[in-house]
């Protein structure tokens, strides 16, 4: 996998590749923790913002939902990598091109709630911890900001 070969797309809910989003998700954010994704009210995901970035056979690698807040501002979550291609620039690729089309959207504050694990990830992609750890879905979770700069107009 070569991360900047990859392809990044919108997903629409519902879709095929929403499903294989669902998949990665699952198999990389919830059965290693005993949960599982599909007990939860996916329903929501209707109006948030499916992102992901897919190889030559258009198979998902990376993905990551945007939920819009309010004016100019998004809450990310549900970032992940599909098991044995971490470490290899996909999740910066990933975030890097989802931050450049909220940007042009006029999105310029982002949240997210990071496990502590990839905390450091987050803070080479610019983002800051803000406030005090808390528990989510079992282990503990920041909150992490980035504020972005307006994109200028031509
Ligand atoms: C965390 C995750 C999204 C990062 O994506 P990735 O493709 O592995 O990361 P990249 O290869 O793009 O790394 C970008 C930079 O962040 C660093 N980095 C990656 N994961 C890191 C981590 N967990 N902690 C600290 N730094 C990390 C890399 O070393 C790299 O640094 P560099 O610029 O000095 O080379 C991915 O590993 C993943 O899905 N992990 C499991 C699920 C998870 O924790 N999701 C996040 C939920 S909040």
């Amino acid at each position: 996998m070569q991360a900047d070969t990859l392809d990044f797309r919108s997903i629409a809910f519902d879709s095929v590749d929403y499903k294989q989003t669902c998949e990665l998700r699952n198999e990389v954010l919830r059965l290693p923790l005993g949960l599982n994704l599909y007990s939860e009210d996916l329903q929501q995901e209707k109006e948030q913002l499916h992102f992901g970035l897919f190889d030559h056979d258009s198979e998902l690698i990376a993905c990551v939902i945007a939920v819009p807040q309010g004016a100019g501002q998004a809450k990310l979550r549900q970032m992940a990598v599909k098991a044995g291609n971490e470490g290899r620039g996909a999740g910066r690729r990933l975030l890097l091109s989802l931050e450049e089309l909220l940007g042009a959207r006029g999105v310029t504050q982002l949240s997210l709630h990071a496990r502590i694990s990839a905390a450091g990830f987050y803070e080479k992609l610019g983002y800051a911890r803000s406030g005090e750890l808390f528990v989510e879905v079992g282990i503990p979770h920041i909150r992490m900001e980035k504020q972005q700069q307006p994109l200028k107009k031509p």
